[in-house]
Protein backbone atom coordinates (compact mmCIF):
# COMPACT_ATOMS: atom_id res chain seq x y z
CA UNK A 1 0.00 0.00 0.00
CA UNK A 2 1.56 3.33 -1.00
CA UNK A 3 0.67 6.84 1.03
CA UNK A 4 1.78 9.44 -1.58
CA UNK A 5 -0.59 11.93 -1.69
CA UNK A 6 -0.75 13.50 -5.36
CA UNK A 7 0.61 17.17 -6.40
CA UNK A 8 1.60 18.19 -2.84
CA UNK A 9 4.39 17.76 -0.70
CA UNK A 10 4.75 14.74 1.22
CA UNK A 11 4.01 15.44 4.98
CA UNK A 12 6.15 13.88 7.61
CA UNK A 13 2.57 12.70 8.72
CA UNK A 14 2.73 10.13 5.92
CA UNK A 15 6.76 9.51 6.14
CA UNK A 16 5.75 8.30 10.06
CA UNK A 17 2.51 6.76 8.48
CA UNK A 18 5.25 4.78 5.63
CA UNK A 19 6.42 2.98 8.72
CA UNK A 20 3.71 1.47 10.17
CA UNK A 21 2.27 0.40 6.71
CA UNK A 22 6.06 -1.26 5.76
CA UNK A 23 6.70 0.64 2.79
CA UNK A 24 10.57 1.89 2.66
CA UNK A 25 11.05 5.23 2.41
CA UNK A 26 13.76 7.03 -0.12
CA UNK A 27 15.94 10.04 0.97
CA UNK A 28 18.61 11.74 -1.43
CA UNK A 29 20.60 14.85 -0.86
CA UNK A 30 20.14 17.78 -3.39
CA UNK A 31 21.57 21.56 -3.28
CA UNK A 32 20.11 23.31 -6.39
CA UNK A 33 16.88 23.64 -8.30
CA UNK A 34 17.94 21.20 -11.32
CA UNK A 35 19.17 18.19 -9.82
CA UNK A 36 15.94 18.64 -7.03
CA UNK A 37 13.57 18.56 -9.59
CA UNK A 38 14.81 15.21 -11.06
CA UNK A 39 15.02 13.25 -7.60
CA UNK A 40 11.41 14.99 -7.10
CA UNK A 41 10.24 13.80 -10.30
CA UNK A 42 12.11 10.09 -9.92
CA UNK A 43 9.52 9.99 -6.79
CA UNK A 44 12.25 10.24 -3.91
CA UNK A 45 10.47 11.06 -0.71
CA UNK A 46 12.64 13.06 1.14
CA UNK A 47 15.23 15.67 0.01
CA UNK A 48 17.61 16.13 2.40
CA UNK A 49 19.35 19.53 2.03
CA UNK A 50 22.92 18.19 3.55
CA UNK A 51 25.33 20.26 4.74
CA UNK A 52 27.16 17.91 2.83
CA UNK A 53 26.86 20.65 0.66
CA UNK A 54 30.05 22.51 2.34
CA UNK A 55 31.89 19.15 0.73
CA UNK A 56 30.22 19.06 -2.71
CA UNK A 57 29.26 22.50 -3.56
CA UNK A 58 32.10 24.51 -1.50
CA UNK A 59 34.76 22.32 -2.04
CA UNK A 60 35.52 22.27 2.17
CA UNK A 61 37.30 19.14 3.70
CA UNK A 62 34.47 19.21 6.27
CA UNK A 63 30.96 20.30 7.11
CA UNK A 64 31.55 22.46 9.63
CA UNK A 65 32.20 25.60 7.34
CA UNK A 66 28.66 26.46 5.96
CA UNK A 67 26.60 28.79 7.54
CA UNK A 68 23.12 29.09 8.06
CA UNK A 69 22.85 32.25 5.59
CA UNK A 70 24.61 29.57 2.88
CA UNK A 71 22.14 26.26 4.14
CA UNK A 72 18.93 28.87 3.50
CA UNK A 73 20.47 30.13 0.07
CA UNK A 74 20.94 26.29 -0.96
CA UNK A 75 17.46 25.56 -0.05
CA UNK A 76 15.59 28.16 -1.25
CA UNK A 77 16.44 26.81 -4.62
CA UNK A 78 15.49 23.08 -3.61
CA UNK A 79 12.33 24.07 -2.37
CA UNK A 80 11.47 25.88 -5.71
CA UNK A 81 12.26 22.48 -7.16
CA UNK A 82 10.12 20.43 -4.92
CA UNK A 83 6.20 19.12 -5.89
CA UNK A 84 6.18 15.91 -4.31
CA UNK A 85 9.08 15.30 -1.68
CA UNK A 86 9.55 16.68 1.89
CA UNK A 87 12.54 18.95 2.26
CA UNK A 88 15.16 18.74 5.43
CA UNK A 89 17.45 21.39 5.09
CA UNK A 90 20.28 19.95 7.79
CA UNK A 91 20.69 23.37 10.71
CA UNK A 92 24.90 23.33 10.17
CA UNK A 93 27.45 23.40 12.50
CA UNK A 94 27.18 26.37 15.53
CA UNK A 95 23.80 27.24 14.26
CA UNK A 96 22.01 25.00 17.53
CA UNK A 97 24.56 23.88 20.21
CA UNK A 98 24.58 26.75 22.20
CA UNK A 99 21.58 27.81 23.99
CA UNK A 100 18.34 26.18 23.10
CA UNK A 101 16.68 29.37 22.39
CA UNK A 102 19.07 30.28 20.06
CA UNK A 103 18.44 26.81 18.18
CA UNK A 104 15.00 27.10 17.79
CA UNK A 105 15.35 30.60 16.60
CA UNK A 106 18.16 29.10 13.96
CA UNK A 107 15.32 26.48 13.24
CA UNK A 108 12.30 28.81 12.90
CA UNK A 109 14.58 31.31 10.82
CA UNK A 110 15.67 28.38 8.31
CA UNK A 111 11.62 26.94 7.77
CA UNK A 112 10.87 30.64 7.25
CA UNK A 113 13.06 31.79 5.04
CA UNK A 114 14.12 28.69 3.24
CA UNK A 115 10.32 27.15 3.05
CA UNK A 116 12.42 23.56 3.83
CA UNK A 117 9.38 21.59 5.61
CA UNK A 118 11.77 20.39 8.23
CA UNK A 119 14.87 20.62 9.78
CA UNK A 120 17.94 17.81 10.56
CA UNK A 121 19.92 18.11 13.45
CA UNK A 122 22.91 16.03 14.29
CA UNK A 123 23.41 14.61 18.00
CA UNK A 124 21.41 12.61 21.03
CA UNK A 125 20.46 13.47 24.55
CA UNK A 126 22.18 16.82 24.96
CA UNK A 127 19.70 18.35 22.41
CA UNK A 128 16.47 16.58 23.09
CA UNK A 129 14.95 19.72 24.76
CA UNK A 130 15.84 21.86 22.04
CA UNK A 131 14.44 19.36 19.82
CA UNK A 132 11.30 19.14 21.80
CA UNK A 133 10.82 22.83 22.07
CA UNK A 134 11.58 23.48 18.17
CA UNK A 135 8.46 20.58 17.41
CA UNK A 136 6.27 22.71 20.48
CA UNK A 137 7.08 26.05 17.99
CA UNK A 138 5.96 23.88 14.63
CA UNK A 139 9.13 22.63 13.23
CA UNK A 140 9.51 18.73 12.33
CA UNK A 141 12.87 17.70 13.51
CA UNK A 142 14.66 14.78 11.51
CA UNK A 143 17.51 13.33 14.15
CA UNK A 144 21.00 12.04 13.03
CA UNK A 145 23.29 9.61 15.10
CA UNK A 146 26.06 7.42 14.84
CA UNK A 147 28.64 8.86 12.64
CA UNK A 148 27.79 12.72 12.92
CA UNK A 149 30.23 14.77 10.45
CA UNK A 150 29.66 17.96 12.33
CA UNK A 151 31.74 15.91 15.33
CA UNK A 152 34.37 15.04 12.95
CA UNK A 153 37.28 16.63 15.43
CA UNK A 154 35.77 14.73 18.23
CA UNK A 155 35.15 11.27 16.73
CA UNK A 156 39.17 11.42 15.05
CA UNK A 157 37.50 10.66 11.42
CA UNK A 158 34.89 8.86 9.59
CA UNK A 159 35.45 5.34 10.72
CA UNK A 160 32.59 2.93 11.71
CA UNK A 161 30.82 4.28 14.95
CA UNK A 162 28.72 2.26 17.72
CA UNK A 163 31.02 -1.06 17.73
CA UNK A 164 31.54 -1.35 21.10
CA UNK A 165 28.92 -1.87 23.66
CA UNK A 166 28.83 1.60 25.70
CA UNK A 167 28.95 3.30 22.45
CA UNK A 168 26.14 1.03 21.11
CA UNK A 169 23.72 1.67 24.44
CA UNK A 170 24.35 4.98 24.63
CA UNK A 171 23.38 5.38 20.58
CA UNK A 172 19.91 3.56 21.66
CA UNK A 173 19.48 5.68 24.63
CA UNK A 174 19.74 8.80 22.14
CA UNK A 175 17.37 7.40 19.44
CA UNK A 176 14.84 7.17 22.35
CA UNK A 177 15.22 10.69 23.90
CA UNK A 178 15.28 11.98 19.70
CA UNK A 179 12.22 9.72 19.50
CA UNK A 180 10.49 10.94 22.94
CA UNK A 181 11.15 14.36 21.94
CA UNK A 182 8.73 14.27 18.65
CA UNK A 183 11.56 13.60 16.14
CA UNK A 184 9.57 12.53 12.98
CA UNK A 185 12.17 10.35 11.56
CA UNK A 186 16.14 9.37 12.53
CA UNK A 187 19.27 8.99 9.91
CA UNK A 188 21.35 6.40 11.47
CA UNK A 189 24.56 6.95 9.54
CA UNK A 190 27.35 4.20 9.54
CA UNK A 191 26.80 2.01 12.42
CA UNK A 192 26.24 -2.06 12.19
CA UNK A 193 23.38 -3.25 10.56
CA UNK A 194 22.37 -5.61 13.75
CA UNK A 195 22.36 -2.22 15.73
CA UNK A 196 20.28 -0.19 13.29
CA UNK A 197 17.74 -2.96 13.23
CA UNK A 198 17.44 -2.75 17.10
CA UNK A 199 16.92 1.12 16.94
CA UNK A 200 14.67 0.55 14.56
CA UNK A 201 12.71 -1.61 15.87
CA UNK A 202 12.58 0.64 19.12
CA UNK A 203 11.70 3.41 18.09
CA UNK A 204 8.51 4.86 16.39
CA UNK A 205 9.39 7.32 14.16
CA UNK A 206 11.08 5.87 11.06
CA UNK A 207 15.06 5.30 11.00
CA UNK A 208 16.72 6.32 7.40
CA UNK A 209 20.19 4.78 6.79
CA UNK A 210 23.07 5.30 5.16
CA UNK A 211 25.96 2.43 5.64
CA UNK A 212 23.36 1.14 8.27
CA UNK A 213 22.60 -2.02 6.68
CA UNK A 214 18.91 -3.03 5.40
CA UNK A 215 17.20 -2.84 8.40
CA UNK A 216 16.34 0.14 8.49
CA UNK A 217 13.19 2.19 7.43
CA UNK A 218 14.45 3.63 4.68
CA UNK A 219 17.68 4.47 2.99
CA UNK A 220 19.69 7.99 1.78
CA UNK A 221 22.65 8.74 -0.10
CA UNK A 222 24.66 11.73 -1.08
CA UNK A 223 22.88 12.62 -4.64
CA UNK A 224 26.97 13.41 -5.99
CA UNK A 225 28.01 10.17 -4.64
CA UNK A 226 25.62 7.81 -6.06
CA UNK A 227 25.38 9.20 -9.38
CA UNK A 228 29.10 8.60 -9.26
CA UNK A 229 30.07 12.04 -10.08
CA UNK A 230 33.06 11.61 -7.14
CA UNK A 231 35.71 9.77 -8.43
CA UNK A 232 37.54 8.62 -5.96
CA UNK A 233 35.09 8.61 -3.00
CA UNK A 234 33.56 4.55 -3.01
CA UNK A 235 33.57 3.68 0.52
CA UNK A 236 31.94 0.17 1.23
CA UNK A 237 28.38 1.39 2.27
CA UNK A 238 27.87 3.21 -1.45
CA UNK A 239 26.37 1.77 -4.38
CA UNK A 240 27.23 3.93 -8.03
CA UNK A 241 24.00 3.75 -9.49
CA UNK A 242 25.44 5.37 -12.39
CA UNK A 243 28.74 6.61 -13.64
CA UNK A 244 28.41 10.38 -14.54
CA UNK A 245 31.86 11.41 -13.60
CA UNK A 246 33.05 9.38 -16.78
CA UNK A 247 30.05 10.77 -19.14
CA UNK A 248 30.26 14.65 -18.18
CA UNK A 249 34.05 14.40 -18.67
CA UNK A 250 33.27 12.94 -22.03
CA UNK A 251 30.78 15.29 -22.81
CA UNK A 252 33.37 18.17 -22.03
CA UNK A 253 36.15 16.92 -23.70
CA UNK A 254 33.82 16.54 -27.01
CA UNK A 255 33.07 20.45 -26.50
CA UNK A 256 36.20 21.70 -26.25
CA UNK A 257 37.50 19.27 -29.94
CA UNK A 258 34.11 20.82 -31.44
CA UNK A 259 35.09 24.52 -30.65
CA UNK A 260 39.25 23.59 -31.35
CA UNK A 261 38.35 22.35 -34.87
CA UNK A 262 35.28 24.72 -35.52
CA UNK A 263 32.81 22.28 -36.01
CA UNK A 264 30.80 23.67 -33.35
CA UNK A 265 28.65 25.81 -33.41
CA UNK A 266 27.15 24.08 -37.21
CA UNK A 267 25.37 25.95 -40.05
CA UNK A 268 22.31 24.39 -37.83
CA UNK A 269 23.15 25.81 -34.99
CA UNK A 270 23.81 29.62 -35.97
CA UNK A 271 21.33 31.71 -36.68
O1 LIG B 1 24.73 16.23 4.99
C1 LIG B 1 24.38 15.12 4.52
O2 LIG B 1 24.46 14.87 3.31
C2 LIG B 1 23.89 14.11 5.45
C3 LIG B 1 23.61 12.74 4.91
C4 LIG B 1 24.88 12.01 4.72
C5 LIG B 1 22.67 11.99 5.76
O3 LIG B 1 23.73 14.39 6.59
Amino acid sequence: MSVHTQNTRLTTTKIRQMKQVGEKITMLTSYDFTLARLVDQAGVEIILVGDSASNIVCGNQYTLPITLDEMIFLTKGVVRAAEHSLVVADMPFGSYQVRDDEAVRNAIRMLKESGADAVKLEGGQEIADAIRRMVVAGVPVCGHLGLTPQSVNQLGGYGLRAKEEAEAEKLIADARALDKAGCFCIVLEKIPAALAERVTREVSCPTIGIGAGAGTDGQVLVLHDMLGLNEGFKPKFLRQFAHLNEEVHKALTAYVEAVKDSSFPSAEESY
